[in-house]
């Protein structure tokens, strides 16, 4: 197989700086090389280093101005949102009412869900994201092209169909039966197929009866390896209504627990108003919890405590949560969680956020063995990054010294634009010069 060499400053996270510390939590080559073969990376470290072990054959591909990192990890993200994005006005309830479920309805057509499914992963490889935790919708069929398309594209996904029986339109219930029998038809197929992963998606605890939550229950005994994935406890009137309907639970997250949803490949999104003995255990249960900043401003869902997290030694990643996200790019989505945690009185470190946006989402999600940085033996997702790639940030860069002043403002001003090449698997999936997107049928 032929192997290739990238020649670059390399920077990837190597630890939590929560437990090592902030100069223990990453690695940084100024001039680095890193190789790569049959889709994993097989060395990296100092040029100087590197080339005294390379074989002359070996082609170098040389950066000047760019950063080698790893692929971004989104741990929540709903691809048949795309297409309502931005839709003004509502907090969550009436806006899954309003906008989002009459846009989930389209996907019962999967010539319009395979488009979007295009569409949605094109968007992630321009903003740098290489894996996601990915919603689909009620639709079997939703779940089916969408693993489809990321095949093609050789992606690691997790993606999973969303069961829902009860408090949303007919056009989008199925029932106990045939969300499980669906489910389970999915897993079969898809689940572990190449670098494609299942998640059983209830979409939160009020759109299931406890029958339905049963049967996730079961479907994670029969596949005690696939994921679990849902909402949990992001708006005060969602939690009122979520004891209502379940009084006999201790709170919201007791609803999932009794049914025997809390593993260690479940993951909830946002998590924002829970109680010390919720957080104990999601801990206990080495459950995630997806933090989405852009998310829970944007529908004004509050605040989310990491501290709290870090002090109940729970699992976080960082999730865009589109279309109730704004951004698909990581780097905006660490700019907005900064802020959150200015709006606490709480600290972000870029060294903190760069963990978040990589290896703390593949811890999250139970794939740190295999990415969330360019250790060697991991696979070869890898982005690389323009720290001039506006006038503003080549301008701000130049009284930038530190590489964590640097990394703070390619952070807080990156995007889209920040993003030149984003590599899959060992190869090239998306150049910003925009020859490289032949999936781009749209
Ligand atoms: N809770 C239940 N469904 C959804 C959804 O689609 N988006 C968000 N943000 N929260 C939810
Ligand atoms: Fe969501």
């Amino acid at each position: 197989a032929q192997r290739k060499a990238y020649r670059s400053a390399i920077l990837h996270s190597v630890a939590d700086p929560k437990d090592v510390g902030l100069e223990d939590s990453y690695q940084y080559f100024e001039d680095g090389i890193m190789v790569v073969e049959d889709g994993h990376i097989v060395d990296i470290g100092n040029a100087d280093d590197v080339l005294a072990r390379l074989p002359q054959s070996v082609a170098i591909e040389t950066f000047e101005n760019k950063l080698i990192t790893s692929g971004f990890i989104d741990t929540h993200i709903h691809y048949p949102q795309t297409g309502m994005i931005a839709s003004y006005g509502e907090q969550l309830l009436d806006w899954l009412e309003n906008y989002t479920f009459p846009e989930e309805l389209r996907f019962k057509n999967p010539i319009y869900a395979q488009q979007v499914a295009s569409l949605f992963l094109n968007e992630l490889a321009s903003n740098g994201t290489t894996t996601a935790l990915v919603f689909g919708t009620v639709h079997k069929e939703s779940v089916d092209v969408f693993f489809q398309e990321a095949e093609k594209r050789n992606l690691r996904m997790i993606a999973g169909k969303v069961l829902m029986d009860r408090n949303a339109p007919d056009y989008l219930t199925d029932t106990p039966e045939s969300g499980y029998e669906e489910s389970k038809a999915l897993i079969e197929r898809w689940h572990n197929r190449g670098r494609l992963l299942y998640a059983v998606t209830p979409r939160f605890a009020p759109t299931s009866t406890d029958e339905q939550l049963a049967t996730v229950g079961k479907l994670l005994k029969e596949y005690p390896d696939v994921y679990m994935h849902t909402h949990l406890s992001e708006n005060k009137k969602e939690i009122e209504w979520v004891l209502e309907l379940f009084p006999e639970r201790e709170s919201y997250l007791d609803v999932y627990d009794h049914f025997g949803l809390l593993h260690d490949r479940s993951v909830f999104a946002h998590g924002i108003h829970l109680s010390d003995c919720e957080c104990q255990r999601l801990s206990d249960t080495g459950s995630a919890i997806a933090f989405c900043p852009t998310s829970n401003l944007f529908l004004g869902s509050g605040l989310f405590n990491l501290p709290k997290m870090e002090k109940f030694k729970v699992n976080v990643g960082m999730g865009t949560d589109v279309g109730a996200g704004t951004s698909f790019s990581i780097l905006q989505t660490m700019s907005e969680a900064y802020k959150i945690m200015q709006l606490q009185q709480e600290k972000l470190h870029p060294l903190k956020s760069l963990f978040l946006a990589t290896l703390g989402g593949a811890r999250a999600l139970r794939l740190d063995d295999k990415i969330g940085n360019l250790a060697i033996g991991k696979e070869a997702d890898f982005v690389v990054l323009d720290l001039h790639a506006t006038q503003l940030m080549r301008f701000r860069m130049k009284q930038a010294k530190t590489l964590e002043e640097k990394l703070f403002v390619l952070m807080s001003l990156g995007d889209d634009r920040t993003v030149c090449q984003t590599y899959i698997f060992g190869d090239k999936a998306y150049d910003i010069a925009g020859n490289d997107n032949a999936q781009d049928n749209n």
